[in-house]
């Protein structure tokens, strides 16, 4: 890495600002338009699986209100959104095209062009059209659901790639592979750990084949990208089988994906690792080439570390043989430790294990937010953004190739398995009428993004 001149407040020239939202957590109309239901309209509706019992059947109110919405991100001066694609407002069946649903995103783009706001479109933010979905091997389970991607994919693509500069493949497909088949927290709801592996693999695999994909039918200026939530793992102790607790899982829960994404195909370490967890028997002959297909960015999510170690605590998804270890100091009403150096570290670490550029494609706080006058002054919110943009400038300054950062969220949404009861938005949603009101952290955005710089 060789060091470039940035200075402690400023960002450098071009450097983007943006938001981030996903389709199920902020659209609602979940039966308008001719899409058909998602796992996740399948999993929010099972008792017990989101608290309280909420469901994104309404959520922001989205689909009907994204004019109001843009203007939103006009007034923070934004320069580009992070929004993802409804696969089952596309393709209700998962395999037809609804022309409908297409027309809608392209609405939502033409506004976005209009606006002078850049879109980076995300293909997958986790709500699988539910027919996709069928039996015990379904979903992602499914050697078919590479194939499947790469055609929504391309639908995409033909329709919407002159006009989307930057499309990312997938959203955080740790949390598809693994809170959606070993934890079973998000959907489809299932609890075995070695379906994690399988989903993992054809994840990657749908990846590869989509970014290939989309390659022929996008502009050559085009920035094709995966989003990942790489885990900053640190060992509970420096005993050695702490420390060996937090290597496995750096390699199931970051070399997973690392390894066939930029490596060359799957570790013999993480093959090891997984002896007793997996066979790999669901990898086949020319799989990890087709996975390491070149891609021109990474997004990368970051909200806390992990700490790990041989227990007790509550298991790390996927395993047996670590559980998570507590980190001392604050915390957000999710539980996550605030430790915004970790950013720095991770950045830092993906810098030289990829060496592609990298945008901060989601960050931010989620809290209970008390309404004072009308309004939210959620100076934890700003604390907590501040001191992260403050990790991705000392990451700037020691070399890393930062390109952009993107606050999680827009609007207080659909938090998954929370409901809506933990806030993340820039912008107050009032789920009794939809009103929207700009936090304290919205307009201290703002100001970041006019001056530029903390
Ligand atoms: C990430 C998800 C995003 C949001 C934040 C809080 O894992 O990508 O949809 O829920 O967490």
């Amino acid at each position: 890495m060789t060091p470039i001149e940035v200075s402690k407040s400023q960002f450098p020239e071009g450097f983007v600002w943006g938001v981030a939202t996903s389709s199920y957590q902020i659209e609602g109309a979940v039966d308008e338009g001719g899409r058909g239901p998602s796992i996740w309209d399948t999993f929010s509706h099972t008792p017990g699986a989101v608290d309280n019992g909420d469901t994104g059947d309404v959520a922001c109110d989205h689909y009907h209100r994204w004019p109001e919405d843009l203007d939103l991100m006009v007034d923070l001066g934004v320069a580009s959104y992070r929004f993802s694609v409804a696969w089952p407002r596309v393709m209700p069946d998962g395999r037809s095209v609804n022309q409908e649903g297409l027309d809608y995103y392209r609405r939502l783009v033409d506004g976005l062009l209009e606006r002078g706001i850049h879109p980076l479109m995300t293909l997958y933010h986790w709500d699988l059209p539910q027919s996709l979905d069928v039996g015990d091997a379904g979903g992602w389970l499914s050697r078919d659901l590479p194939d499947r991607f790469v055609d929504f994919a391309l639908v995409l693509g033909k329709e919407l790639g002159d006009r989307v500069p930057s499309v990312t493949t997938l959203n955080e497909p740790w949390c598809s592979a693994y809170l959606g088949y070993a934890s079973g927290e998000h959907a489809p709801g299932r609890t075995d750990n070695t379906l994690a592996y399988r989903a993992a693999h054809h994840l990657n695999l749908a990846h590869g084949r989509a970014a290939a994909a989309l390659r022929d039918v996008l502009p050559p200026s085009a920035d094709v990208s995966v989003a990942l939530n790489l885990h900053q793992v640190q060992a509970a102790s420096e005993r050695p089988e702490d420390l060996a607790a937090a290597e496995h899982v750096d390699l199931i829960a970051n070399r997973m994906f690392l390894d066939p994404m930029f490596g060359g195909g799957y570790s013999d370490q993480l093959r090891a690792t997984t002896a007793g967890l997996t066979d790999w028997s669901f990898v086949r002959p020319g799989d990890e080439a087709e996975i390491g297909v070149a891609v021109d960015s990474v997004g990368l999510n970051f909200y806390n570390p992990s700490r790990v170690g041989v227990g007790p605590g509550a298991p790390f998804p996927g395993t047996h043989r670590a559980f998570y270890a507590d980190i001392p100091g604050p915390r957000t009403v999710m539980g996550w430790p605030i430790v915004p150096s970790g950013l720095t570290d991770l950045l830092i670490r993906v810098q030289r294990d990829i060496g592609l550029p990298i945008h901060v494609t989601e960050n931010g706080l989620g809290a209970h937010d008390a309404v004072e006058d009308g309004t939210v002054h959620d100076q934890d919110r700003i604390d907590y953004l501040q001191a992260h943009l403050g990790a991705v400038l000392a990451a700037l300054q020691q070399g890393v190739d930062v390109r952009g950062y993107y606050v999680w969220t827009l609007l207080d949404n659909f938090e998954w398995a929370w409901g809506y009861e933990k806030r993340f938005g820039l912008v107050r949603v009032d789920l009794a009428d939809q009103r929207r009101t700009l936090k304290d952290s919205a307009r201290w955005y703002a100001e970041v993004i006019a001056k530029h710089g903390l």
